[in-house]
């Protein structure tokens, strides 16, 4: 990716990737448009991003949606093709679904999609906004499917905490003219400075191996916790897995998790019959097990 436009947010970078995709359809493809995204996908909470989005109900909540994002089935690229028109442009997905429930796309499904998009003609947009910046273990989670993409969001972890996000694209795709894409606080030194540090220490030595360390270890104490209770197991790349499980009561665990003697547990569910789990990069084994006791304490019922 030779181009790079700094944005705040992800929703923002990645309102920045649907306008460089319709931009370059109306350079290239006589004013195509429409961008395929995926059922149970999320991209933001601006209209565009929440149009992109295939999370159940947020079609009608601010209805109309913004017009041009047919979904698809994750991991069934017959779906995808099927949907492909003279209108299309793009297509856009999550290499791992995050608020969908942390579910992976499979590496053959990127490479056929990859194939589909480079046969067709279309751009190929991976929102890294939640997976990227190590958590899954390499730099970005597209790398697990030895793919390039055309575009590319990041956000959440480029920043370490502060408002940092990025649009990225190849150089034949980067078709912006200067003022067509900004804000006041795009590219401001000061968070660009905390991205400088985080991208430092992600690729300081031994770093992303001690990641994918991490991940394995909580894998294993989750499938051990999943034996134990009789849940469904667990899935997830890196440090972004999910447990699955036997019935809907996440949120009702997220809450008695978060009154917990002594020490409160801050956890998430983004489905109701799953907790996902996102440490930071740098969690120790230790704080794994920690986190694994209250779960245990937690899921007795
Ligand atoms: C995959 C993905 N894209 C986009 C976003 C939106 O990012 P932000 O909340 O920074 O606007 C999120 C946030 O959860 C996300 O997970």
């Amino acid at each position: 990716m030779t181009a790079c436009s700094f944005a705040n947010t992800g929703a923002e970078a990645n309102e920045g990737a649907i306008k460089l995709a319709r931009k370059w359809g109306k350079v290239n493809k006589g004013g195509a448009y429409e961008i395929i995204t995926f059922d149970h996908s999320f991209h933001g909470r601006t209209l565009a991003t929440m149009s992109a989005s295939g999370k159940p109900g947020w079609d009608t909540m601010y209805a109309p949606q913004v017009p041009g994002f047919p979904k698809a089935d994750l991991n069934d690229i017959a779906s995808v093709e099927a949907l492909i028109t003279d209108k299309t442009v793009a297509v856009m997905l999550e290499p791992v679904q995050g608020e969908g429930g942390v579910i992976p796309a499979d590496p053959v499904f990127m490479q056929a999609l990859r194939k589909l998009t480079r046969e067709r003609g279309l751009l190929l947009i991976v929102d890294e906004v939640q997976a990227g910046m190590g958590r899954t273990g390499t730099l970005f989670a597209y790398e697990h499917s030895g793919i390039e993409p055309d575009i590319m969001t990041l956000g959440k972890g480029i920043g370490g905490g502060v408002p940092l996000a990025a649009l990225l694209a190849t150089e034949s795709v980067a078709c912006f003219e200067p003022g067509e894409q900004g804000g006041t606080y795009n590219g401001n030194p000061l968070m660009t400075a905390v991205g400088v540090a985080v991208i430092k220490r992600l690729t300081s030595e031994g770093f992303l191996e001690s990641v994918l360390a991490r991940g394995e270890y909580l894998k294993k104490r989750l499938l051990e916790l999943s034996a134990k209770h009789g849940l469904k197991g667990e899935r997830g790349s890196g440090l972004l897995r999910a447990l699955i499980l036997d019935d809907e009561r996440g949120p009702a665990i997220v809450q008695a998790a978060l009154t917990m003697e002594p020490q409160g547990v801050l956890l998430n569910s983004p489905r109701p019959n799953l907790l996902r789990f996102m440490p930071a990069l740098n969690v120790s084994e230790a704080e794994i097990d920690q986190m694994i006791d209250a779960l245990d304490i937690l899921l007795k019922k």
